[in-house]
Parts: C-alpha cells; sequence; structure tokens
C-alpha cells in the first residue's frame, strides 16, 4: 500500500486534501480518517458498500472480474491442488505450509478434536429442535470458559493453540448438534481421520454400523469448506472485527461472526436456495413463475447477487461443477440440480438480472453438495461456519497485531427530534 495523490474536496469554499491510498492490486481509496477533525463533517455510507474499514493482506476480491484469491493465490489453483486444512493454514498463518508443519497441524487438529465433557450439559439444554446455529455460537462462546487461558492471546503458540482448538471443535461441536436433533447417541471424534472424513464419521456412524465416507463425498465436502474460508470484509467477518476491536476474546468474536452469517442475506441463503428450489419441485410454482416473481419483486432468487461480484462468483463455478460431479459419483439424481440450472440459465439471459448485474453467488449450489452428503438443511449455515472458521480467525489475528487498531465506532447523521423540555405526566 502506498499513499501518493491527494484529492481535493470544497465544503463551504474551504479546500481539503484528502490522502490518496492505492492498494497492491491499485484499488484507490480516499483516507478520510481525519475529515472530521479537518472539515467538522463525516462521510454518510450506509451498508458500508463504498468504505474500506481496514487494510488487509489476506483475500482479494475483484468484483467486476469475478476475482478471488487468498493470500494471492487464486481460488481456482487452491480448489485444484490444495485441501482444506492446507488452505486454512495459508489464511491463518500468512504462507502454505511445509508437508511437516502440515501433518504436525494435522495432529493438532486429531489433538483438539474433543469437548471438556461438562460441555455436554450445554446440548442438553437445548431443545431436540433448536436452531444448530442457535447451538454452535452458544458452546463456541463458551469455549472461552474452558480455556481461560486463551482469552489472552499474546503468544504465537498461544495463538496456533486457539486456531487449531477453534478449527477442530467447530466441527466436533456442528456434529454433536446435529445427533442430539436426531436423537442418536454422540458418536466421538476419531483422531486418526482425516478432518473430513472425521466429521462425516461423527455425523453418521451407529452404535452398530461405522460409516465410512467414500473418497468422493470427503473431497466434496473438503472443496466446500476451502471456497468458504475466506471472503475479505463481508458480514460476519467485519462482525468478528467489530467485536474484536473491543479487545474482545477471539471465542467471543468469532460466535458473534456465527451469528451474524445465521441471516437469510448471507450464510443463511444456502438454505434458502433449497426452499426456494424444493417450492418450484413440489409444483407450487414453475421456473418461470419464480422469474417472473423475482422481477416483480415479490422475493429474491437466494442465491443470486451480491454485493461485490458483479460478474460471476468463483465459488459459484467450483461448486457447481463439484456438485455434477458428486451427484453423478453418488449415482444420485436430484431434480433440483435441473432446476438450478434452468433457473440460472434462464436468468443469465434475461434483462432484470442483466442490468442489475446479478449472476449466481457461492450459495446457489453449495446446497445440493450438502444435501447429496446426508446433511439436512438447518445445518447448512452451520457448514457455511465451519468452512468460514478460518478466514474470521486469520482476519481477528490480523486486526489483533496491528499496532493501530481503534475500536470500531462509526458516526450518524441524526435525524430524531431537536431538544425538547420534559412533559410531566399530569400535561401530557
Ligand atoms: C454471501 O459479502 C460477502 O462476501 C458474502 C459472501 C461471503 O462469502 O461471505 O459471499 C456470502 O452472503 C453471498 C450472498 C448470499 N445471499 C443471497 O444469495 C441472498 C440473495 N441476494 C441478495 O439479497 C443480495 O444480492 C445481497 C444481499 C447478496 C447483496 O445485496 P446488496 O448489495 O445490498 O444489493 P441490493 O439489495 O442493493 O440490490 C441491488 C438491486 C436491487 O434492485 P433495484 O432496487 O435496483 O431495483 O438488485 C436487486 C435489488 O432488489 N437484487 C435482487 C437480488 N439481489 C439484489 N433481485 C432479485 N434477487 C436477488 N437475489
Amino acid at each position: 500500500m502506498h499513499k501518493s495523490e491527494t484529492a481535493t474536496l470544497i465544503i463551504d469554499g474551504q479546500t481539503y486534501e484528502l490522502p490518496v491510498l492505492r492498494g497492491t492490486e491499485d484499488e484507490v481509496a480516499l483516507d478520510v480518517s481525519n475529515l472530521r477533525s479537518q472539515a467538522g463533517v463525516i462521510t454518510f455510507d450506509p451498508g458500508y458498500a463504498n468504505t474500506g474499514a481496514c487494510y488487509s493482506a489476506i483475500s482479494f476480491v475483484d468484483g467486476e472480474k469475478g476475482i478471488l484469491r487468498y493470500r494471492g493465490y487464486p481460488i481456482e489453483q487452491l480448489a485444484k491442488f490444495s485441501s482444506f486444512v492446507e488452505t486454512a493454514m495459508l489464511l491463518v498463518f500468512g504462507e502454505l505450509p511445509s508437508r511437516e508443519e502440515r501433518e504436525a497441524f494435522r495432529t493438532m487438529l486429531g489433538d483438539q478434536a474433543l469437548l471438556h465433557e461438562d460441555l455436554m450439559h450445554h446440548f442438553e439444554g437445548f431443545p431436540p429442535h433448536g436452531h444448530p446455529m442457535a447451538i454452535l455460537s452458544a458452546v463456541i462462546n463458551s469455549l472461552g470458559a474452558y480455556h481461560p487461558d486463551l482469552l489472552q492471546i499474546e503468544t504465537v503458540e498461544e495463538f496456533r493453540q486457539a486456531v487449531a482448538k477453534l478449527m477442530s471443535k467447530v466441527r466436533t461441536i456442528a456434529a454433536f448438534s446435529y445427533r442430539k436433533s436426531m436423537g442418536r447417541p454422540i458418536i466421538y471424534p476419531d483422531p486418526s481421520r482425516s478432518y473430513c472424513e472425521n466429521f462425516l464419521h461423527m455425523m453418521f456412524t451407529v452404535p452398530y454400523k461405522e460409516h465410512v465416507p467414500s473418497p468422493e463425498a470427503q473431497k466434496a465436502l473438503d472443496l466446500f469448506l476451502l471456497v468458504h474460508a475466506d471472503h475479505e470484509q463481508n458480514c460476519s467477518c467485519s462482525t468478528v472485527r467489530m467485536v474484536g476491536s473491543s479487545e474482545a476474546n477471539l471465542f467471543a468474536s468469532v460466535s458473534a461472526g456465527i451469528c451474524a452469517l445465521w441471516g437469510r442475506l448471507h450464510g443463511g441463503a444456502n438454505s434458502a436456495v433449497v426452499h426456494m428450489l424444493q417450492h418450484i419441485r413440489e409444483g407450487d410454482f414453475t421456473v418461470k413463475d419464480c422469474i417472473e416473481k423475482v422481477k416483480k419483486k415479490e422475493f429474491r432468487l437466494m442465491g443470486f447477487g451480491h454485493r461485490v461480484y458483479k460478474n460471476f462468483d468463483p465459488r459459484a463455478k467450483v461448486l457447481k461443477e463439484c456438485a455434477t460431479e458428486l451427484l453423478n459419483s453418488l449415482r444420485i439424481n436430484d431434480r433440483l440440480l435441473d432446476i438450478a440450472q434452468e433457473l440460472e440459465e434462464i436468468a443469465l439471459k434475461d434483462e432484470f438480472f442483466l442490468s442489475r448485474r446479478l449472476y449466481p453467488n457461492v450459495d446457489f449450489y453449495s446446497g445440493l453438495i450438502l444435501r447429496a452428503l446426508n446433511i439436512p438443511v438447518n445445518m447448512f449455515p452451520v457448514m457455511f461456519a465451519m468452512g468460514r472458521m478460518p478466514g474470521w480467525i486469520a482476519h481477528w489475528h490480523e486486526q489483533h497485531m496491528e499496532e493501530s487498531t481503534r475500536i470500531h465506532r462509526p458516526r450518524q447523521v441524526y435525524v430524531g427530534p431537536n431538544i425538547r423540555d420534559y412533559v410531566l405526566m399530569k400535561d401530557r
């Protein structure tokens, strides 16, 4: 990043010079960090669509070109050559690991998979059909109570421990919440299994029959998690940064990120896509009806559109191919895939979508992969959270290590009543 030029702002005849910042991919930003003290004015940007909140070296997204890179590596190359655990290490520690580093971290993940047995009471406290995102955010936050030594992370080793605990235990908590909701006995993690194999084992093994996930299922889940691992300053990541900016601990910060991700406009969209496709499959309305309803603004085409991508979301392309391959390899004929492809084909030729630059996003095909893995729809945002965990951790840590970090405290434009005197009850 370098500051080179300046921009001139004239307000009430006064001229102000604002520094212009230029990122490593030549994005240009106006530095308004001293605007209020200089000119007595603030910027106004609801939804922060035009506001850069920080410097970051973790992910780069070019929405116009449909580019996503993790620490400079194109998502397409990571999807083809890397794995979720290796990509998580890249995001969190900054570089691709050596073979030894990767194997050492895998061992740490295996060693950290168990939860403190007292935590099992937490699961008992939820009603059988309590939403797994409520369970996940609650139990993740409570990890801080069981690891008080990691409420203040000061050393590299403490950070490594916290990363391994969160990445491994989010998987265990997800599986346990599913088992409780199904009234099935808990299956404990098996450290000899890989990240995805261990998760599917905890989800689907039953006392009388061990679940041995197919290589195709493990590969598809690994790819699903990898492409969800980070996405720069999205709503949930910004929430983690906001909470972390007050020096709240890492567990509390990512727990807040889970809550933000739950919304249907964000990580809840993958479930909303499947519900929409199911409505069409049940004959409630046709694909063409759906498109017409969207154009009449009766509802949004879930899994389409993006604040940043005004082109194809590169993750949607990867996941579409993954869903097609997985369904073929498992010989599953899922009508929802056909409906999704029909919707995409029609939308991408329709002026309503083209003029608004609405393309399929990461959520449009992701749910079809999870369905093929027999993961229930209410667990879809939980799967997104499992994937996004390394990204949240990386951003929290990047901010935590940044000397100049200040508590996030936006301003506002007040539109309420002007000053007025209190009215006694007898006069109201
Ligand atoms: C994720 O930020 C990230 O990086 C998020 C994410 C990540 O990895 O963290 O990529 C993950 O959250 C993906 C998005 C998942 N959400 C959905 O699929 C829900 C459906 N999509 C939208 O609601 C919407 O596109 C958003 C929320 C994703 C983006 O909303 P914006 O940027 O605020 O866009 P907008 O609401 O200002 O819409 C601009 C126009 C409007 O129409 P007009 O007022 O100009 O007539 O586009 C329309 C909107 O009505 N529009 C849609 C639409 N999305 C936007 N119309 C129909 N269907 C849609 N999906």
